[in-house]
């Protein structure tokens, strides 16, 4: 049973179309992407598209239309073919579609491209997603262009504008059925991490590791895997896309797992980092706590209000102050900071968005170009990380090698914020309590 229903895909939808004065909104599904000479990789509808209509069939569209007159929402689909029923699965169909959205108007895509210039006759404003390119929008710059030289009309398209904008805009704020699906998600995301945990042993490769948490999302319905998976053990960690998670992991060494799922195409995104047999040595339990000391303390500052960029500059600080603390850097704070010596160690940023993506393309700045601060119902992640590169010999022996990063998924709340993964251990005691009760 989805969480999500018509009502609310209709209510994003006149959202979206009252903050028009008039225009067509064209939104287009993705298109079905080839892996392989005649074979396909799952299908991902577009996260746009999805939002304003929940349709995850690809080869359609969704028009809206505003006059001073008339507002009204149209879906282009597919009709049911049989050919396509037998190979691949039954499409919805005009009629099915007709019944199942609460849109004005639904249409056999092939009479787009006939139907697109009537609609798009008298109008002098066209939304679209202008980073991309589909057939769908060239057709309808097309038949724009033929309307300049059809008899009788008067008014013509004279800009075309972003409509992604605005729809991520409206995704920036999550809607309590949308935390709904994060938490389903996380929910998953930390039986798998919580069974990483319990199953991790030296001599295991990398992507049996990956395989149980797979084995965990998968068998119990999650939607796909919300991004590549990392796997990394030992100096792995310390490339951050590390993605191959071919290696064999070592006695001694920690392993950072980022990996997470998607319900119902809404995303998690988490990372643990832990002792591959369950015991921390030292030198990792110092930098490990560091991480976390930080994590904690920039959790404890979100809160609506706060702007984004004074908590990535503030992150900064902290991760900066961490290193001087453990001696790998040394010199004043601000100075350190200023020549940026911090990043070195402390590369990437502190979140992003997250939400019908894992980075969710929501904007991080208004419309002058100011940080944007927090709002009740905005979902980022925080995940600093401290990585030291195995032949780094500016730093202490026993701390090269190591790779930490702690990630967790933060809802802005009306007083504060609420971390959704707080359930999934991450102090240095539940990791080895956890890890203690694990059959070897
Ligand atoms: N998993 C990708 C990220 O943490 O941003
Ligand atoms: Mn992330
Ligand atoms: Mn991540």
């Amino acid at each position: 049973m989805s969480l999500m229903n018509e009502i609310y895909y209709k209510s994003r939808r006149q959202k979206l179309l009252s903050s028009l004065e008039e225009g067509v909104i064209i939104l287009t599904s993705a298109p079905a992407k080839t892996r392989s000479n005649d074979t396909q990789y799952p299908y991902r509808q577009n996260s746009d598209f999805y939002y304003m209509c929940g349709f995850q069939e690809d080869n359609s569209l969704l028009v809206m239309v505003k006059t001073k007159e008339v507002v009204k929402s149209m879906m282009f689909v597919e009709g049911y073919d049989e050919e396509h029923a037998l190979w691949n699965g039954s499409r919805l169909g005009v009629e099915k579609a007709k019944e199942r959205f609460d849109v004005d108007e639904v249409h056999d895509i092939h009479d787009y491209p006939t139907l697109i210039t009537d609609i798009l006759r008298d109008h002098v404003a066209l939304y679209i997603d202008l980073f991309d390119d589909p057939p769908w929008l060239e057709q309808a710059k097309k038949s724009a262009k033929e309307l300049l030289s059809t008899r009788g009309v008067k008014r013509h398209i004279q800009a075309i504008y972003d409509v992604t904008h605005l729809i991520r805009s409206q995704r920036l704020i999550k809607s309590d059925i949308e935390i709904e699906a994060i938490k389903k998600a996380i929910e998953l995301t930390a039986k798998a991490h919580h069974e990483a945990m319990k199953v991790s042993k030296a001599g295991m490769y990398e992507y049996e590791l990956q395989a149980k948490m797979s084995y965990v999302f998968l068998s119990n319905g999650a939607s796909a895997e919300a991004y590549g998976a990392i796997v990394a053990g030992g100096n792995n960690a310390n490339t951050l896309h590390y993605i191959d998670n071919r290696d064999i992991l070592r006695e001694g060494d920690l392993v950072l797992i980022d990996a997470a799922c998607e319900w119902e195409l809404y995303a998690s995104d988490i990372t643990r980092t832990f002792p591959v047999n369950g015991k921390f040595t030292d030198a990792q339990r110092d930098v490990y706590q560091k991480v976390l000391d930080v994590q904690l303390r920039v959790i404890e500052a979100m809160k609506p209000g706060v702007k984004r960029d004074w908590l990535q500059q503030y992150s900064e600080e902290l991760l900066c102050q961490a290193l001087i603390d453990l001696g790998i850097l040394s010199g004043e704070c601000k100075t350190l900071l200023e020549s940026k010596a911090h990043k070195k160690y402390a590369p990437h940023g502190i979140g992003h968005w997250m939400g019908l993506d894992v980075h969710d393309p929501c904007p991080y700045v208004d419309d002058a170009g100011e940080s944007l601060s927090f709002i009740e119902g905005m979902v980022m992640t925080i995940e600093p990380g401290i990585y030291i590169r195995a032949d780094d010999e500016n730093v202490a022996e026993k701390y090269r090698g190591i790779g930490i990063r702690i990630e967790d998924d933060i809802l802005i709340t009306s007083e504060g914020c609420e971390n959704l993964s707080a359930m999934i251990v991450k102090s240095v005691e539940e990791i080895e309590k956890i890890m203690l009760g694990r059959s070897l």
